[in-house]
């Protein structure tokens, strides 16, 4: 791979409030992470809900990057991982080389890693492969939903895996990796005990998690107040995403039951799931029919959910 591959227009670094590296996809309209910032979101969203204290020294763990992007994830997950003596084989799914190299030209990006994650991220952008140390990593380039059938068929990973990390663009700008057909095949990646983990607490999502035989949590917003975890920020949303999985989860640490304003939020007609049945829809068809379906939906009001429980945005 050459830097023409990565050099896009349509990707403008930005940083949150952590300070740390991120983009804005013009291509999507959308930024990368969330105004918390990049490593923060890596943390409070995939790496402390994996409760990675589940798991003995010495155990590899098998993880599904799901949009790797600029690999932030990965790159958090890898760190903590290894500082606790795990291993950890990563394959990670997404459309185009451009953000890893966008990222990995600069400097601020750089800065952010210990010298083995930069060499993998580096690795994985020239030749899509890293080895070292017990880990492993392998990026595979192009549509995810093309590139995941090869994964749980081809490299026999269904009903193997320990995490997976879904961290595409919103349901809004990138219906096409949430839909109850991409959600369907991801759960099938997951051991027993596996966890699907997002940023994500749309009710289209969560209901498709359900349908597609997992269980739910939700990763609990940061509290303020007494017991507050000193260097916490406020509560800015009431839930910081989903964890699902084939099993119950458990209700401590990051994790909580869904709330009975979140099942709710199930019974409505934001709950419709998106549908995608050969995997091959663009996004504003995908839209389109969902919105169909929602018209014809005897389902309750989404936006009297929304005044019954006090919520001014959209959820
Ligand atoms: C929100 S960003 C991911 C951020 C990333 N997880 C990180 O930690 O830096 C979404 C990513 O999804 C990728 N993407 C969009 N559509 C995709 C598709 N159909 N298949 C695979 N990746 C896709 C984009 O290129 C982008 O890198």
């Amino acid at each position: 791979m050459t830097c023409s591959d990565c050099a896009s227009d349509d990707l403008q670094p930005q940083f949150g409030a952590d300070g740390s590296f991120s983009l804005y996809s013009g291509r999507f309209g959308e930024g990368f992470h969330g105004s918390i910032g990049a490593l923060q979101e890596a943390r409070l969203k995939f790496v402390e809900p994996a409760q990675l204290e589940r798991f003995s020294p010495g155990h590899t763990l098998l993880v599904v990057d799901v949009a790797f992007g600029l690999g932030t994830n990965s790159a958090a997950l890898l760190e903590v991982a290894a500082a606790m003596g795990l291993a950890v084989v990563i394959h990670g799914l997404e459309l185009e080389p451009a953000p890893l190299g966008a990222a990995l030209a600069a400097e601020s990006f750089r800065r952010q890693w210990q010298p083995s994650t930069l060499t993998m991220l580096e690795q994985l952008l020239s030749g899509g492969q890293w080895r070292s140390a017990g880990h492993a990593a392998s990026l595979h380039w192009g549509d995810a939903r093309q590139r995941l059938g090869p994964l749980l068929d081809g490299l026999h990973l269904a009903g193997r895996c320990d995490l997976v990390l879904l961290d595409a663009f919103s349901p809004q700008r990138c219906p096409e990796l949430w839909s109850l057909e991409f959600l369907s095949q991801l759960a099938r990646l997951l051991r027993p005990d596996g966890r699907l983990l997002t940023y994500c607490s749309a009710a289209a999502v969560r209901r498709s998690l359900q349908l597609a035989g997992l269980r739910l949590a939700s990763i609990a917003p940061l509290i303020a107040g007494p017991g507050a975890v000193p260097g916490r920020a406020r509560p800015i949303t009431w839930s910081l995403g989903t964890a699902a999985s084939p099993s119950d989860l458990p209700e401590h640490g990051p994790l909580r039951a869904l709330s009975p304003m979140e099942l709710e939020h199930l019974t409505t007609r934001a709950a419709e799931p998106y549908r995608d049945p050969d995997g091959r829809q663009p996004a504003d068809v995908i839209q389109a029919t969902r919105r169909l379906a929602q018209a014809a939906s005897p389902a309750a009001s989404t936006s009297a959910w929304r005044r019954r429980w006090g919520l001014k945005h959209s959820a």
